[in-house]
Order: structure tokens, then C-alpha cells, then sequence
């Protein structure tokens, strides 16, 4: 949606993955779905530099509301969780500099049976979140068919933007439609959505993040075009921090969500990661490529017998990524490969590895080099032109 919102891909925290539909806060006070939980975690991307490195937005997702409506048919949140309203807790997020984002479901329930937002109340419900102060809206699909969906999302467009309120707008949209043309059109939901998911929910497990990836892969003939600064895929939450990655399968998530220009929304729990869940979420090269200005998705280039996949995105000033992704399990490949082979115009690049932190200067296109991949592990490198040397370019000027 091409409103001036969302040029590079959001960034924030979103409750779903981590915390789901947990209303328990007589047992689980620390985790219950509540404005605690919400305020907790604006304090930590406040104090502990996320909010700094883009991560801004504060994300509610499913089971914040009351059973009913009020009297005059407004979504009210549920009052022993949320005592203060969510104009108040968006006031708190405001107060540090911090966005707030919201979920509603066009259909008659939300998919945990919450109130819905159909057709007739799509405009009172955009209303109630622009008078909140809210920031963005998730509006998910459950309990609708295609034609409500073909009505109500561009509607919920519609009223927003009348709101007059800037609001991001996520569109589950695709996933509710198997994610692919003929049944998704995506020049449409490029011009009424800012984002949008296309495929199933990720889980805390490789499994996930790997299916998704190969998903994302396989049809990026479809995918990849539709995106742009201010229309984005999304592959779904960032589950860095939680039980089911290791460490290099963490670092895999954050360069392929990188390369492929997506939201950066972690669901974890911010109040207890651990160094190195922290060191890759906050990898600032990793976040440079994931928020580059042209906005154009990477591809995979490469799916090797060897079961390595080669990704590519192109980046602003002549600059690009790569990743090299294993899908082995059993020991760190060798993987021998030249620049050349991999589309790169002839002459010297100097080269970034986002995850080491170590460089390599002058790498010809045609050289061959090796990189170490570990299993189910990636490499990723940003790669730009060898800076020429006064001395290069007086040289190349006699030989004219
Ligand atoms: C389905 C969505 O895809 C998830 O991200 C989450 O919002 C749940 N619904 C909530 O019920």
C-alpha cells in the first residue's frame, strides 16, 4: 500500500508464537496475554537496544478482548487484563517512542473465538483503533469464506486510511487462499495492504522455519515481484530466543528473513534471551540488508545436489547479499563456488560476513573460494565493489 508507511519492512514484537492465547494471569501472571506483558515488553526494546536498531513496534495479537461487545458496538479489550484500555497502554508505547499494533479477524470469530470484525463492523472497529491511538492492525481470516474476504479486505483499507490515522495494515488474506495466483492476486493486496501472510503459521521448531523457507522458495516466481517498499511477504514471526533453535539454525532464520525483505517481528520473550538469541537479533549488518532502501526481495539462485541452497539479494550502492544455506545433518560442508557462477559482473569485490564479522578485500569474480557451512546452518556475506585506490584509477586512465 503506497501511502508512505512501511517503506522497508516492519519491525517489532508481536505476543502470538511465544505467548498464543494464555488469559491464565491468576496463574501465570508474567505470561497471561494483559497490558503487563505489553508493557513489559516496551521496556525492553526501549532499555535494551532494540528500539534503536528499528525494532518499534509493541504487536497484540489474538485474545485480547472481552466476549462482547459494549453497548454501542464497539471491541472492548478484556477489562481484568487490560484495566487501563488500550488508549492508555497505547499511550505508554507512544510515551517511548514505540508503536502499537492491534488484531481484529474478518470473520464473524477470531480463529481462538473472540468477536470477529464482518463486514458491517469493519468500520466501527477502525474507527475504535484510530481513536486508541493504534499503529498497525493484523486482520487475520478465520471463520470467513473468499467472497467476505474479497469485500472486507480491501474495505478494511478503505477504512483506515479514512481514519485519517497513519495505521499499518497486515493482511492474512493469501494465507486463507493457499498463498497463490490465480486465487491471490497480488497487485491488488500490493495496493491495499502494507503486508501480508501468505502461508502457515511458524511454530518454535526448524521443521517450521525450514518448510517455510522451502515454501517461500519454490514459488518465489509468484512471491518475489509482488514485493516492494511498502508492500511486503511475510513469512511469519521471528522465533529467535525460544526452544527450538540452535544457535546456527537462529542465525538461519535471521539471514533468509533478511534476504528475503521480511518483517522482522520477534515473538520471544524479551525479559529472557540469552546472549547469543540477543547477538544475532541485533546483528546490525543482518538488519541493514533486511531494511535496504530498494525494497527488492532476494531469490534463491541455487539448489545443489549437496543440498545447499544459494540465496541472493540485490542491495542499494551496487551492493548485494548472499546466503548459503545447508540442509545437511551431518557435518560442516565445504562449499566451493566463484562469484562468476553466481551471476556476478566480472571484476574485485571486497566482502562482509554478517556473522563473523570478518572480511575478505579483493575477491575476484572468477576466483574460486570455499566457504564452511554448518549443518542446517547458513553463511551469509555482504558483498560490494572493490573501492578503487587513486593509484587503480590513474592506472586505468593511462591504459584508456
Ligand atoms: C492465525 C494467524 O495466522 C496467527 O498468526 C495468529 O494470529 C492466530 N491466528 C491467532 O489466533
Amino acid at each position: 500500500l503506497d501511502n508512505g508507511m512501511l517503506k522497508t519492512p516492519p519491525m517489532g514484537w508481536m505476543a502470538w508464537e511465544r505467548f498464543r492465547c494464555d488469559i491464565d494471569c491468576k496463574d501465570d501472571p508474567q505470561n497471561c496475554i494483559g497490558e503487563k506483558l505489553f508493557r513489559d515488553m516496551a521496556d525492553r526494546l526501549v532499555e535494551d537496544g532494540w528500539k534503536e536498531l528499528g525494532y518499534e513496534y509493541v504487536m497484540i495479537d489474538d485474545c485480547w478482548t472481552s466476549m462482547q461487545r459494549d453497548e454501542q458496538g464497539r471491541l472492548q479489550p478484556d477489562p481484568s487484563r487490560f484495566p487501563g484500555g488500550i488508549a492508555k497502554l497505547a499511550r505508554y508505547i507512544h510515551d517511548r517512542g514505540l508503536k502499537l499494533g492491534i488484531y481484529a479477524d474478518i470473520g464473524s470469530h477470531t480463529c481462538m473465538r473472540y468477536p470477529g470484525t464482518p463486514l458491517d463492523k469493519i468500520v466501527i472497529d477502525a474507527q475504535t483503533f484510530a481513536s486508541w491511538g493504534v499503529d498497525y492492525l493484523k486482520f487475520d481470516g478465520c471463520y470467513s469464506n473468499p467472497i467476505e474476504h474479497m469485500l472486507g479486505y480491501p474495505l478494511m483499507s478503505k477504512a483506515l486510511n479514512a481514519t485519517g490515522r497513519p495505521i499499518g495494515y497486515s493482511c492474512s488474506w493469501p494465507a486463507y487462499e493457499g498463498g497463490l495466483p490465480p486465487n491471490v492476486n497480488y497487485s491488488l493486496l500490493g495496493e491495499i495492504c502494507h503486508l501480508w501472510r501468505n502461508y502457515d503459521d511458524i511454530q518454535d521448531s526448524w521443521d517450521s522455519v525450514q518448510d517455510i523457507i522451502g515454501w517461500f522458495a519454490n514459488n518465489q516466481d509468484d512471491l518475489q515481484p509482488a514485493a516492494g517498499p511498502g508492500r511486503w511477504n511475510d513469512p511469519d514471526m521471528l522465533i529467535i530466543g525460544n526452544f527450538g533453535l540452535s544457535v546456527h539454525q537462529a542465525r538461519s532464520q535471521m539471514a533468509l528473513w533478511a534476504i528475503m525483505a521480511a518483517p522482522l517481528i520477534m515473538s520471544n520473550d524479551l525479559r529472557n534471551l540469552d546472549n547469543s538469541a540477543r547477538a544475532i537479533l541485533q546483528n546490525k549488518m543482518a538488519i541493514t540488508i533486511n531494511q535496504d532502501p530498494l525494497g527488492i526481495q532476494g531469490r534463491r539462485l541455487l539448489q545443489e545436489k549437496s543440498r545447499i541452497e544459494v540465496f541472493w539479494r540485490p542491495l542499494s550502492n551496487s551492493a548485494s547479499s548472499l546466503v548459503f544455506l545447508s540442509h545437511r545433518t551431518d557435518m560442516p560442508y565445504l562449499y566451493h563456488t566463484s562469484l562468476a557462477k553466481l551471476q556476478y559482473e566480472p571484476g574485485n569485490y571486497e566482502v562482509y560476513d554478517v556473522f563473523t564479522s570478518s572480511t575478505v578485500k579483493g575477491l575476484n569474480a572468477t576466483t574460486v573460494f570455499t566457504v564452511s557451512i554448518n549443518p542446517t546452518g547458513v553463511v551469509m556475506w555482504y558483498i560490494y565493489p572493490r573501492k578503487q585506490s587513486r593509484q587503480q584509477v590513474e592506472r586505468l586512465r593511462h591504459q584508456q
